[in-house]
């Protein structure tokens, strides 16, 4: 088949493309910016996922994959076009649906002079209704022609976690596959694309499809700041959160591989816009989404308390140097959008703090965000080696290795995601953790 994904430079739109082509289907890989098109064909990714790099390079060796910045011309030579374009939060937490209109004006414009059959597949995640009382009627508008007669609509979700994000859409073993759809036959087409997918598939509305999407990052979010809140109590109690967890998980009802790791907070692009747009949504129709408003608070001060552990331990942390291990959201990714490092970066900073930070691969963001007011360090080594103490904030394998602290100056590791064991530390240390309720010296 042949595709266009329109908002095919950013992290759903290039990985969808990307999988595609490598599906054997022809992708036409849509964006604005002329110059992240030529680096696309060129074979550099303008993020960093794991194996996006091979992939990109093997379907642009294969002739699979073409980035353009010619929506009509690639709409107009596909059957399907997906809509990948962001959906950032407005000032006042409700999406944003500029983007989702724009690429529905270029979409319709392209449909009306294109001949064949067409299903334009909405995969921005947007709140119900916008497929149906948005897109559509632009596509109309714009086309000249009729949803459900003359092109179908679908509404498709994407499950993909970063980090994880081809595995996740190549294999949907875990996720499934969600298909809203106008009529069958968008969807009859559109499903053909996701034949011998390992994945149970869900036939559904439009509206349905929207609100699967939101309905489980909330869900995922709320369990995150229970979490949260269960090892903060835990800490005030002396009593072990990581225990606590492991004798929740043994009840079948709860299970393991939850959303239950306490740490710094939930941020990325996903879950914080996702339940702002949700409640913002839920209040305009008069409706009080308690929990979802109790899960952003919970998040809104989680990172705060590496911040007040390392107080604890440390004192006063005015001129005192603290290594920031980790500035990604989560470990995979380069993306610091809503990262907890941002907050806890700050806060060390407005008390007085010298910050030096370390990322594997989000140092180049780091640099965006934080400008010249923190100390970039390329080797976590160096980072710790002055440090009079550091934070874990993303939970980077390389930072379990107890070696890594083996020449610390200051000896403080606050643990805010609970990778390390504090038993295999040298002597000489003072770790301290969330969810955790004293202070171990080793
Ligand atoms: C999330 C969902 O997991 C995907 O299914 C969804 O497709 C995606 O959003 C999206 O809407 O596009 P993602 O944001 O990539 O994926 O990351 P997650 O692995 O879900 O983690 C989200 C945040 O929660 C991270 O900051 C992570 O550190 C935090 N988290 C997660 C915890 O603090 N504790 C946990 O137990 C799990």
């Amino acid at each position: 088949m042949n595709i266009s994904v329109v908002g095919g430079t950013g992290y759903v739109g290039l990985t969808v493309a990307v999988c595609l082509a490598n599906k054997g289907h022809l992708v036409f890989c849509v964006g604005r910016n002329e110059e992240k098109v030529s680096k696309i064909n060129r074979g550099i990714p303008l993020i960093y996922e794991e194996n996006l790099e091979k992939l990109l390079k093997d379907a642009l060796e294969k002739k699979k994959l073409v980035a353009t910045t010619n929506l009509k011309d690639a709409v107009e030579k596909s059957d399907v076009s997906f809509v990948c374009v962001g959906t950032q939060s407005m000032e006042d937490g409700s999406i944003n649906l500029r983007q989702i209109e724009g690429a529905s004006v270029g979409i319709g414009e392209a449909l009306r002079e294109k001949e064949g059959y067409h299903v334009v597949t909405v995969k921005s995640t947007v709140v119900p209704g916008t497929t149906k009382d948005l897109v559509i009627p632009v596509l109309e508008r714009f086309s000249g022609k009729k949803a459900g007669v003359d092109f179908g609509v679908c509404m498709a979700p994407e499950f993909l976690r970063e980090g994880r994000a081809i595995n996740d859409f190549l294999f949907p073993k875990d996720t499934g596959i969600v298909i809203g759809e106008l009529d069958a036959r968008s969807g009859s087409l559109l499903l053909r694309i996701f034949k011998g997918f390992d994945g149970e598939v869900l036939r559904t509305s439009l509206g349905c499809a929207e609100m699967i999407k939101y309905a489980r990052n909330a869900y995922l979010a709320k369990d995150v700041s229970f979490a949260n809140e269960i090892a903060n109590i835990c800490q005030k109690m002396g009593v072990d959160y990581l225990e606590v967890k492991k004798g929740m998980e043994l009840d079948s009802r709860i299970g393991k591989g939850r959303f239950l790791d306490a740490g710094v907070g939930f941020g990325g692009s996903c879950f914080p816009k996702d339940v702002h747009a949700l409640v913002k949504k839920s209040v305009q129709m008069d409706v009080k989404p308690r929990m979802l408003e109790a899960a952003l608070k919970v998040n809104e001060e989680q990172p705060f308390i590496a911040v007040k552990l390392i107080k604890q331990v440390l004192g006063d942390v005015k001129g005192k140097r603290i290594a920031v291990l980790g500035t990604a959201f989560k470990p995979g990714t380069d993306d610091m959008r809503e990262a907890p490092s941002i907050k806890i970066v700050n806060a060390l900073l407005s008390e007085g703090a010298e910050v030096s930070v370390y990322d594997p691969v989000a140092l180049g963001n780091a640099k965006r965000i934080f400008g010249d007011k923190v100390l970039y360090e390329e080797r976590v080594e160096k980072a710790l080696n002055k440090a009079d103490g550091c934070v874990i904030v993303t939970e980077w394998a390389e930072f379990a290795e107890p070696s890594i602290y083996g020449n610390m100056q200051g000896k403080v590791i606050i643990d805010g995601r609970r990778i390390l064991n504090p038993k295999k530390l040298p002597p000489g240390f003072r770790y301290h953790a969330v969810g955790f309720s004293n202070v171990v010296e080793t």
